[in-house]
């Protein structure tokens, strides 16, 4: 299976409303053999997105709501009418209680949407692999957003993540993120055994998204 590399808009002023939709048509038209690129646009731009791009798109989060009375919330079920593959959940911008994870993801596994649970620590991480998502990112909160990649200041950690994982949820897949910036950062991040990263700031913020897309991932 190709890495996945997943670049997440966030809310960058940047990368929201038509700037989001420019990006993410922008970046599609780079096609990569050698990894899977997907998005993790604004909640508000996934539908357009998702006419105009055939690569994975992810939400930044999901409520563990069917469809019916729950204002203001988005539920799986109708992620998945939109044609959206998955959702990240417990991203440390927008956290969630470990009770919320676990019926989010079975709830997300009802509509066979892709689960991406974030975890801060290789404890949080052990914690919710027992929920067998899909996918445990494993991004410190106080690199994230910064320039010191997590492949570079937390090794030996993304190491424990790999081995902890591979005993305790051997289907569950692993990615890393925060501060990655470079191609250098992305081959650490699969040499150490991850299958993936998570990308922000460095590409919705770079000076040209393409080109900095091109370089992480050449
Ligand atoms: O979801 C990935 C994101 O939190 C990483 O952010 O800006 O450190 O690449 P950044």
């Amino acid at each position: 299976m190709k890495p996945l590399v997943i670049i997440n808009f966030k809310l960058y002023p940047e990368a929201v409303g038509r700037k989001a939709v420019a990006l993410a048509v922008r970046l599609s038209k780079q096609r990569f053999s050698h990894v899977q690129l997907a998005f993790a646009p604004p909640l508000s731009t996934l539908s357009e997105i998702r006419t105009k791009t055939t690569l994975p798109l992810f939400a930044q989060h999901a409520d563990p709501v069917p469809l019916g009375a729950y204002t203001g919330h988005l539920s799986p079920e109708e992620l998945r009418r939109l044609g959206i593959q998955g959702t990240l959940l417990n991203h440390s911008e927008r956290k969630f209680s470990p009770a919320q994870v676990k019926k989010t993801i079975l709830l997300c596994k009802k509509n066979k949407l892709i689960t991406i649970v974030c975890a801060a620590s290789l404890n949080e991480a052990k914690k919710l692999a027992m929920f067998s998502p899909d996918y445990i990112a494993y991004e410190p909160p106080a690199l994230i957003g910064g320039n010191v990649s997590v492949t570079k200041a937390k090794p030996g950690i993304i190491t424990k993540v790999v081995a902890l994982i591979q005993k305790t949820s051997p289907k569950t897949k692993l990615l890393c993120g925060a501060g990655i910036h470079s191609s250098e950062d992305l081959q650490k991040a699969l040499q150490l055994g991850m299958h993936g990263v998570l990308i922000g700031h460095a590409v919705p913020k770079a000076k040209d998204p393409l080109l900095k897309v091109k370089q992480l991932i050449s």
